[in-house]
C-alpha cells in the first residue's frame, strides 16, 4: 500500500486540503545532556575551599516512578506521521511515563522521559501547572524536563499551535489529560519513593541497529569535522544505574539515538515502539513476576540526537521495483518519493521492533550491571525562554546571523524514507515548484521576502511564521535548559537533532562547563523531543542540501548556531554558579478556546440478536505455543470506556487447578497481546483480541476476556454501561501431539 504521509510532520495534500477545509467550511473558534562526568565535586566557586562542596559520601535523595499515560485508544490520530487515515484503533502495548528525581539536600531537579512522540508547549505548560497546584515552588520549568521518546505510535491532540493541531483533529481533552494526569503520576510516584541512594554511569556502543537516512545531508558537513567520527550517527549508548544504599536497583535512564519509527504509519494501534520495548523488557527483567513490567524498578530509554537515525537497517528500497532510491534526493524512478521506503530489520514492523527494542534492551542491561563509575556532587537546573524568530547569532568577531520566523520547506512534504510524503515533493529541493506555490499563496498568502531571504536556500511550503489563524501555526518562544546532577549534564533540546548538531551541542557544553573549572573529563549527552515541539535541528551545512530534516529546520539555516549560544549561555551560568542571574526570558502564551475537531463518541451499535461482549469469531480449543489465540467480540468504542490508565480492556487468564481460580497473565499492556479496536459504520464496532502465545508460556487451560462500555441514548442523556465478554476455554501445549 502505498503510503501517503511523513515522518514527524506533516503530509502536504492533506495538510492542504485541511486548510481548505478549515478556511472554506469557515469553522469557528469556539468549536472549535548532556551528560557531564565530572570526577572531582563541582565547585560553585573554586577559589575558596567551598563549603557549598558536598562531600562524595553524601548520597543523593533519589526517586523514581512510572505511570499509564495511555490516552483514549479509538478514533484519535497518531501522533507522529501525519497521516489523517492513522487513527488510533486498540492497544499493542500501553505507553508510559517515567521520572527520576534527584536532590543533592539542596537543589533537585527531575527528568521525565514519556512514550509520546513529542513534548509540545501545551502539555508542559498544563503539567507544570498541576505541579504548581500540588507542590507550589517544587517542581518548576527550570527544574523539570520533559521528554518524548518519539514513538509515532503514540495519540495526538495535545498542541496548541495551528500546524500540529490540524493532523491532531485539534485539542483533544481526553488525550491531553491522560498524558498531563500520567506525567505528574510519574512524578508524584518518584516523589514519594524518594530515599538515599547512588548514581553510577556507564557508556559502551550498539552497532548495527541505526543507519543515517539522510548521509547525503552528512556528507556536506566539513571533512574535518567528520574525519573525528567512525560513523555517520552516534552509536553510543549511556546509561545510569540507581542504587539504594545497599545497592539494590531503583531504576535505570539510558539514551540512544534512534527514531521510535519501527512501527510504520500502516499500524494503528497504540504502541511504545523500540524504545519502549526496551524499556520494558528492562522493567520485566527487574520487577520479577510483574504483569507487563509494572512494579517498583523504573527503566527508562530516551531519545538523543536522533533527528536523521532510523531503526529501518535494510535502508531505503523503492518498494514497486525493488531498485534502490536515488542517493541525492531518495527519490524512485516509478512513483517517485512515495514509493522509497527503508524497513528492517525484521520480516514485518512487529518483528523489527522486537529486534531493534531487544538489541537495546540487552546493551542497556550489559552497561548496567557493569557500571561503576559513581556520580558526585551537586545538582543544578538552568533554563530560558527565547524568542527563536529573534536571535541574533555571533558567527565570529566581524559577522552576526539572524534567525527567521518559522517556515517549512518544500522537502518536509516530501517526507522521509521512514514514512514517505504525498505527491511530486522530493527532498533535498532548493526550487519551488510554481503549482504548488500557486495553491499556497492562494490558501494562505504569498511569504514575506523578509522570510522568504532569511531561509534561503530553503523554498518556503509554508510560511508558519506568518500564518496566525485561528491561533499561530508554530512557536516563537521556546525553551531551552541544562540540569545537572553532580558532574553529569543533561541538555535539554526542545526538537529533534541531527547526529552532527547533537555533537556540535554537546562539545560546546563540555567547552563551557571545563572552561569554568568546574568540571573536569566532561562526557556530554543531549535529550531530544523535550519541552515543546520545534521540528528538526540541522548542521548549517545539512541545511543547504535541503532534504527533509533541513527543510523542517524552522527558524533558518542558523537555528543550530542560536542554539549553540543559549545552551553555552546556561552551561556558563551553572559552572560561574550564578544561574539565578539568568533572564526568564518571555513567558509563552497559553491559548484559551483551542478548537476540536473530534465529534463525541457516537451512540454504539451491535449487530441483531447479540450481546456487547458476545463472541463473533471463536479461539480454537487448541493452540501450540509460538501460535496466536485469537478471538473476536461485540464492543462498544474504546472511549467510551473513559479514562483507562492503569486499567485494561483485555485480559489471557490461566486456570489455576488446585485454586480453582483464573490468573490474569496478561493485559493490553503486554508485548504478547493485541487488541484491535475495528470501527465498523453505524456505530458498530468490535474488537479482536490476539494473544501471540511466547514458546516459554505454561500448557494449561486459557482463556481470553474483554472489558469495555457502550453508549446508548435514552429521551434526556446518553447512558454509558459496562460489558465484558469471555472466550471459550482453550488449551495450550507445547506439543500437538503430547497433550
Ligand atoms: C533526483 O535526483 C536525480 C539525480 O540524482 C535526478 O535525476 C532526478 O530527476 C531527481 N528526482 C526528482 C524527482 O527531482
Ligand atoms: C518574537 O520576536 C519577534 C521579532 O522581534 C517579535 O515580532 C515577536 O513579537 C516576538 N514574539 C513574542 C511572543 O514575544
Ligand atoms: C566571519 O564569518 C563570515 C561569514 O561566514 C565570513 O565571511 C568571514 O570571513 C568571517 N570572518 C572571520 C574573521 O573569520
Ligand atoms: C507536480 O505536480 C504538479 C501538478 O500536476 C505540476 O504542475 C508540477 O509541475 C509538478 N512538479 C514537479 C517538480 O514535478
Ligand atoms: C433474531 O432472533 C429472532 C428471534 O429468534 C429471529 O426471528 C431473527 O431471524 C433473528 N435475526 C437474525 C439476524 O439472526
Ligand atoms: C487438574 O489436575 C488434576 C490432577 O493433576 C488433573 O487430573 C486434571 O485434569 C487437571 N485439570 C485441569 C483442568 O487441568
Ligand atoms: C469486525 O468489524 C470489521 C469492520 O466493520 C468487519 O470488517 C469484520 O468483518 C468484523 N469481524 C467480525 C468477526 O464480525
Amino acid at each position: 500500500m502505498a503510503r501517503k504521509a511523513v515522518c514527524c510532520g506533516l503530509s502536504s495534500l492533506e495538510l492542504l486540503f485541511m486548510v481548505l477545509f478549515l478556511l472554506m467550511t469557515g469553522i469557528t473558534v469556539g468549536l472549535i545532556t548532556v551528560l557531564a562526568i565530572n570526577l572531582n565535586s563541582h565547585t560553585q566557586e573554586p577559589e575558596e575551599p567551598t563549603p557549598s562542596v558536598k562531600p562524595p559520601e553524601n548520597p543523593y535523595l533519589i526517586g523514581v516512578g512510572r505511570a499509564d499515560c495511555t490516552g483514549p485508544v479509538g478514533d484519535v490520530p497518531l501522533m507522529g506521521y501525519a497521516n489523517l487515515e492513522q487513527i488510533a484503533g486498540g492497544i499493542h502495548t500501553r505507553l508510559f511515563s517515567r521520572a527520576f528525581i534527584v536532590d543533592d539536600s539542596s537543589r533537585r531537579v527531575v527528568f521525565v522521559s514519556a512514550e509520546i512522540g513529542m513534548v509540545s508547549q501545551r502539555l508542559r505548560l498544563e503539567v507544570l501547572k498541576e505541579l504548581e497546584l500540588k507542590y507550589g515552588d517544587l517542581y518548576r520549568q527550570d527544574n523539570v524536563v520533559l521528554s518524548g521518546t518519539h514513538t509515532h505510535s503514540g495519540l495526538a491532540g495535545y498542541f496548541q499551535y495551528t500546524l500540529f493541531m490540524i493532523t491532531s483533529k485539534g485539542y483533544i481533552k481526553p488525550s491531553i489529560q491522560a498524558i498531563v494526569n500520567g506525567i505528574v503520576k510519574s512524578i508524584d510516584l518518584a516523589h514519594r519513593n524518594m530515599r538515599p541512594g547512588r548514581i553510577f554511569m556507564n557508556k559502551g556502543e550498539l552497532l548495527d541497529n541505526t543507519r543515517n537516512r539522510s548521509p547525503h545531508s552528512y556528507m556536506n558537513n566539513p571533512e574535518e569535522e567528520r574525519k573525528r567520527y567512525k560513523y555517520d550517527t552516534d552509536k553510543q549508548v549511556v546509561t545510569l544505574k540507581f542504587t539504594d544504599l545497599d545497592g539494590d536497583g531503583m531504576g535505570m535512564l539510558s539514551s540512544f539515538a534512534v527514531h521510535s519509527v519501527s512501527m510504520h504509519e500502516t499500524n494503528q494501534m497504540v504502541s511504545s515502539d523500540n524504545l519502549g520495548y526496551a524499556a520494558y523488557l528492562f522493567e520485566q527483567d527487574k520487577n520479577t513476576g510483574s504483569l507487563s513490567g509494572k512494579g517498583p524498578f523504573v527503566a527508562a530509554m530516551a531519545s538523543a540526537n536522533s533527528g536523521d537515525v532510523s531503526p529501518n537497517t535494510r535502508g531505503p528500497y523503492c518498494i514497486n521495483t525493488g531498485e534502490r532510491c536515488d542517493y541525492l534526493n531518495s527519490s524512485c524512478p516509478i512513483g517517485g518519493n512515495e514509493m522509497c521506503l527503508a524497513f528492517g530489520p525484521g520480516k514485518d514492523m512487529f518483528e523489527s521492533t522486537r529486534i531493534i527494542g531487544e538489541n537495546i534492551y540487552r546493551k542497556t542491561k550489559e552497561l548496567y550491571s557493569s557500571a561503576e563509575q559513581e556520580l558526585h556532587g551537586s545538582v543544578y537546573a538552568a533554563h530560558q525562554w527565547v524568542n527563536m524568530t529573534d536571535v541574533t547569532v555571533q558567527l565570529n568577531s566581524t559577522h552576526s546571523a539572524k534567525t527567521c520566523k518559522p517556515a517549512l520547506g518544500h522537502s518536509f512534504a516530501a517526507g522521509t524514507t521512514d514514512g514517505g510524503g504525498a505527491l511530486n515533493f522530493t527532498q533535498a529541493s532548493v526550487e519551488g515548484d510554481p503549482f504548488w506555490d500557486g495553491i499556497r499563496d492562494a490558501l494562505v498568502g504569498v511569504p514575506s521576502q523578509e522570510t522568504q531571504d532569511c531561509h534561503v536556500p530553503k523554498p518556503i511550503l509554508f510560511n508558519t511564521g506568518e500564518m496566525n489563524w485561528p491561533f499561530p501555526w508554530h512557536p516563537a518562544i521556546v525553551d531551552v535548559q541544562i540540569i545537572t546532577i553532580g558532574s553529569l549534564a543533561i541538555v535539554a533540546v526542545p526538537g529533534e537533532v541531527t547526529t552532527m548538531s547533537g555533537r556540535r551541542i554537546r562539545e560546546a557544553v563540555k567547552q563551557e562547563l571545563e572552561t569554568q573549572n568546574a568540571f573536569t573529563n566532561t562526557e556530554v549527552v543531549v535529550a531530544g523531543l523535550c519541552n515543546v515541539y520545534t521540528h528538526y535541528i540541522t548542521t548549517y551545512e545539512e541545511y543547504q542540501v535541503q532534504r527533509y530534516e533541513a527543510a523542517s529546520t524552522i527558524y533558518g539555516p542558523h537555528t543550530l548556531s542560536a542554539y549553540i549560544q543559549h545552551f553555552r549561555g546556561l552551561a556558563r551560568a551553572i559552572a560561574q554558579g550564578n544561574v539565578g542571574e539568568l533572564p526568564k526570558g518571555p513567558e509563552p502564551p497559553f491559548f484559551s478556546k483551542l478548537f476540536s475537531l473530534l465529534p463525541d463518541p457516537p451512540v454504539d451499535r451491535k449487530p441483531e440478536n447479540t450481546t456487547f461482549g458476545q463472541v463473533l469469531q471463536q479461539v480454537d480449543p487448541l493452540y501450540k505455543v509460538g501460535g496466536v489465540a485469537s478471538v473476536t467480540f461485540v464492543a462498544g468504542n474504546p472511549r467510551n470506556s473513559g479514562d483507562m490508565r492503569d486499567k485494561t480492556f483485555i485480559t489471557v487468564e490461566k486456570f489455576h487447578n488446585t485454586t480453582s481460580t483464573w490468573d490474569i497473565v496478561h493485559t493490553d499492556a503486554s508485548w504478547e497481546t493485541r487488541f484491535h479496536w475495528m470501527k465498523g459504520s453505524g456505530g458498530q464496532s468490535n474488537a479482536t483480541v490476539d494473544w501471540h502465545i511466547p514458546l516459554s508460556a505454561q500448557p494449561g487451560t486459557y482463556r481470553i476476556r474483554h472489558f469495555g462500555h457502550f453508549k446508548q441514548r435514552n429521551i434526556i442523556t446518553s447512558v454509558i454501561t459496562s460489558y465484558e465478554g469471555t472466550s471459550e476455554v482453550f488449551r495450550v501445549t507445547k506439543s500437538l501431539y503430547s497433550i
